[in-house]
């Protein structure tokens, strides 16, 4: 998707090689969120980048008094005083925004281990899941969202403005691992009718995750699998978990390509003693294995 984007203030300041230039640009997004807005208010010398200020309208919530709109022609207003006056200071103040989102490759196979029990029965998946991959000679990155340190999403609609969140925690490195895999597997049991809570801070932060391919773009072609264990019976018990998996997946451009849900575990105890099962897991990754897109 790509958004409108309109030149709304344009000044140049100095000549020569100290030629600066100040821009500031209005991007619509309301395709992606209604009437969403976003400003970048730029400084550019030498066809580099040396400052850039983002603020977008989703940023202020209905109690705060200011508007994307006023905020960044007033940030617009400061920094060309600040340019006039004195410029070198300017500098010393503003520094280009330096993405996260380049970082690090990513396996062929991540699997988000969403039970806090990592000896427990989406334990035992993950790691039927693993054997499977390593059998492929497919590499692999199981991921334990409970032994992370993840804050959970604020809300501040900040990653529109930039791809990246504004923390910087563990979710880093499960952003980096998700970007580039071909295969994204999602553990997860039943818990009060939905995902883990570990889970459920790893899919609200993939947020930013989201906002950075509006941004950038990002890998297509991606699948996404689900395995998840209710303690109770019924196919029932897995109706939150599948829509909450099918949608967070969608939202990242992962095409959901199968699940398999085992249910009664709390009678089972053990799923490695139901019949078939392990071979049924072993297929559905194979299968997708071997249909990268
Ligand atoms: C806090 C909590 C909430 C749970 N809620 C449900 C539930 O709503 N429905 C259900 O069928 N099982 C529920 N269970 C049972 C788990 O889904 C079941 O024990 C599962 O096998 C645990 O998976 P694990 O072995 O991978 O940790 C809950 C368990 C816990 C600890």
């Amino acid at each position: 998707m790509e958004p409108v984007r309109e030149l709304i203030l344009c000044r140049e300041f100095g000549d020569g090689a100290n030629r600066v230039s100040l821009t500031l640009h209005r991007e619509d997004f309301s395709d992606l969120y209604p009437g969403m807005i976003r400003f970048t208010l730029s400084v550019l010398s030498n066809k580099k980048t040396r400052a850039v200020f983002r603020t977008n309208t989703y940023e202020y919530s209905p109690l705060v008094p200011l508007k994307a709109e006023t905020v960044a022609l007033k940030t617009a207003e400061d920094w060309e005083d600040q340019l006039r006056t004195n410029p070198a200071l300017f500098f010393q103040d503003h520094w280009p925004e330096t993405p996260r989102h380049t970082r690090a490759s990513s396996p062929d196979v991540v699997v988000i281990q969403g039970s806090p029990r990592g000896d427990g029965n989406c334990g035992i998946l993950a790691g039927w899941a693993m054997e499977t991959a390593h059998e492929f000679d497919k590499t692999i990155r199981v991921i334990y969202p409970h032994d992370m340190s993840i804050h959970c999403c604020i809300g501040c609609y900040q990653c529109y403005n930039t791809g990246s969140c504004v923390f910087d925690d563990d979710m880093d490195e499960i952003i980096d691992a998700i970007r580039g895999t071909s295969l994204f597997i999602i553990c997860s049991p039943v818990y009060t009718n939905t995902v883990t809570g570990g889970l459920k801070l790893v899919i609200d932060r993939c947020q930013a995750y989201h906002a950075e391919r509006v941004i950038y773009g990002g890998k297509q072609g991606q699948k996404g699998l689900l395995f998840s264990v209710a303690g109770r019976k019924g196919e029932v018990n897995f109706t939150c978990v599948t829509r909450v998996i099918t949608a967070f997946l969608r939202n990242l451009d992962i095409e959901p390509s199968g699940e398999i849900l085992i249910d009664h575990v709390d009678a089972v105890k053990d799923i490695r003693t139901i019949p078939g099962l392990k071979r049924n897991v072993r297929e559905k990754v194979i299968s997708l294995l071997n249909n990268p897109s």
